[in-house]
Formats: C-alpha cells, structure tokens, sequence
C-alpha cells in the first residue's frame, strides 16, 4: 500500500531518522525536552508560526506541531523549489540562525526552518515545511499516510 509504517523505538533523543512515504523523504526527529522548551520563543522569528497558512492536520496547528510533542514528523521537501534542506544540529545551525543550534537549512537559496518545521522571515520559502498524515499505531510506530 501506499502507507509506511515507521519503527521508532530506537531513534535516541536529539536523532533524526528518514522513510520514504510516496516517493516523498519523510523525517522522523525524537526532540529533546530542552529542544522543544525553545519552540515558543521562537515566534517573532518566524512567518507563520502558528501555521495559520498551512495545509495540515488539525493536530499539527499548534507550537510543536506534531500529535506528541517529543516526536516532529515533516515532509523533507523545501516549500521554495523542491530541495532537500539539511538538518543541522549541536550548534551548527547557529551559523544561519545567531542563539538557534539547531534546525534545517535549504542550500538552494538559503532558507531555514525551526524544529518544528516552522519557516524563519526574510527567506525565499513562502511556507512551513509539510507535516503528513500519520498516526500512532502503538508506542513504537508510526503510521503514515
Ligand atoms: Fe529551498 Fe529554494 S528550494 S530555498
């Protein structure tokens, strides 16, 4: 069928892993507590920070935008044009974003998003990155699709 199911019970905390959903990269990152306590402050960083634009679940329309706060599924697909940002972490992302160390950056044209997927003002993104649908089938999985 077109739906994947994800294992998730050995993604460490502060990792990101990827599946394939549709043709479609799909990440999967486990956030830490410290991780997730920084996604509020962010918001007068950022477009849209409520995802008020993007179409997504319902579930999905909230800071973390996720079903539980510690795990971020999104679509790994740029909104600008397509490419496949990279997900920066320890510290490296502070090069894009001064006092942010973590989150994705698009090398085609620099655009940068949060982790939550969100995206930061004054890039060329117009949109947050995709969340899909998914749901929890135990503890472990995650179904999407
Ligand atoms: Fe990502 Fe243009 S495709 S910034």
């Amino acid at each position: 069928g077109a739906d994947v199911e994800a294992d998730i019970s050995k993604i460490e905390p502060g990792q990101l892993i990827r599946v394939i959903w549709r043709s479609k990269p799909v990440w999967i990152a486990r956030r830490t507590p410290e991780l997730i306590a920084t996604l509020a402050g962010l918001e007068g960083q950022l477009k849209d920070p409520n995802s008020d634009e993007e179409q997504q679940p319902e579930f999905a329309k909230n800071t973390h935008r996720s079903l539980k706060e510690e795990y971020l599924v999104l679509v790994g697909i740029c909104t600008h044009l397509g490419c496949s940002p990279q997900h920066l972490k320890d510290g490296a992302f502070e090069e894009y974003v001064e006092g942010v160390p973590e989150g994705f950056f698009c090398p085609c044209h620099g655009s940068k998003f949060d982790m939550a997927g969100r995206v930061f003002d004054n890039v060329p993104a117009p949109l947050n990155l995709v969340v899909p649908p998914y749901m929890f089938i135990d503890d472990n999985t995650i179904l999407i699709g």
